[in-house]
């Protein structure tokens, strides 16, 4: 008998739980929607398309943003800048994959992901921010955080695991925070994925048949999906709270992950300058899916 695990056989303990809580406990509209969408179907109601955007002009705009992104990141070694983006948003909204078409092309030791676990007993006794800022960018590197410091706002409070008075703190001590790292010549740039429940759900049905992507489902997640409403009440306070001039949130509707994927790389070149900028190959952002804390739908 063989001592390795056969995909799908991993002893993933919450396995079959998402499927319950889609015949069990999801509200009924969500159910309907699941079991009535097509595979391409855009689920949310108020999403502003009905299907996914079309794979032959996503494949087109997405070459012509990965060869810009390659111009900016050899721009942002000549000129000794530093960048850092937040990849935040609820569970399942497409983090982990944008972060990848971001990173695809570019030489992965001066473009690289910081996707900290929870902190261990000597970091919580720290500074809150004390692990974030031994990974800040030096000149011509770009930080892509999967999660980031905003966990203080939303799963630390969704799930208990900070007090209150904590979370004043963070939030006392954040714009500061942040204008420091503007101050100093580093550019940040905060894009909050946004997804709608029965789409998050449908992701996480996915990640529970698919061997390959079980990995990606934790207890929170399915504790989460109990937990919706408490969410949005802390992703709108979050977000409110920390929608500064010097470091605005943009929002994008992650819903279809082609058109939020696009949206998110126009959003990096946007914010930095360099040479060779061809501003018809990156294209107009998408206002209905992109924009401030107004495109938010919580
Ligand atoms: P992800 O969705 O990033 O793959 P999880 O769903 O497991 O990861 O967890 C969501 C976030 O909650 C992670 O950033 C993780 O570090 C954080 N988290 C999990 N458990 C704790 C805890 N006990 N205290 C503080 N943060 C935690
Ligand atoms: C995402 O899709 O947003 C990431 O993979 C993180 C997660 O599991 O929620």
């Amino acid at each position: 008998m063989s001592e390795i695990p056969q995909p799908g056989t991993q002893p993933v303990p919450f396995i079959g739980q998402i499927t319950d809580y889609l015949e069990n406990g999801a509200p009924q509209e969500i159910r309907d929607a699941i079991r009535w969408c097509g595979p391409k179907d855009m689920l949310s109601p108020s999403y502003p398309y009905r299907v996914a955007m079309k794979g032959k002009d996503y494949d087109r705009h997405m070459q012509a943003l990965q060869i810009e992104l390659v111009k900016m990141h050899y721009g942002l070694k000549a000129s000794g800048k530093r960048m850092i983006v937040l990849f935040e948003g609820r569970d399942a909204a497409g983090k982990g994959s944008t972060i990848k078409r971001v990173q695809e092309n570019l030489n992965p030791r001066s473009a690289y992901v910081v996707a900290l676990p929870k902190a261990n007993d000597r970091e919580a006794s720290q500074w809150y921010f004390q692990r974030y800022v031994e990974r800040i960018p030096a000149k011509g590197e770009i930080a892509l955080f999967d999660r980031s410091w905003y966990n203080r706002g939303v799963v630390e409070k969704v799930f208990d695991f900070c007090t209150q008075a904590q979370r004043e703190h963070f939030f006392y001590q954040l714009p500061e925070f942040e204008k420091m790292l503007v101050d100093d010549g580093i550019i940040l740039v905060k894009l909050w994925l946004n997804v709608d429940r029965a789409e998050q759900l449908r992701r996480f049905l996915d990640r529970e048949k698919d061997p390959l992507k079980q990995w990606k489902l934790s207890w929170i997640d399915v504790e989460g999906l109990r937990k919706w409403e408490a969410y949005s009440q802390a992703i709108t306070e979050t977000l409110t709270r920390s929608d500064n001039l010097h470091a605005p949130w943009t929002i994008i509707r992650s819903d279809d992950k082609k058109r939020a994927r696009i949206a998110a790389i126009q959003t990096i070149l946007n914010a930095i300058s360099y040479p060779g900028k061809d501003r018809d190959a990156i294209g107009g952002i998408d206002p209905t899916i992109c924009g401030g804390l107004d495109i938010l739908n919580v």
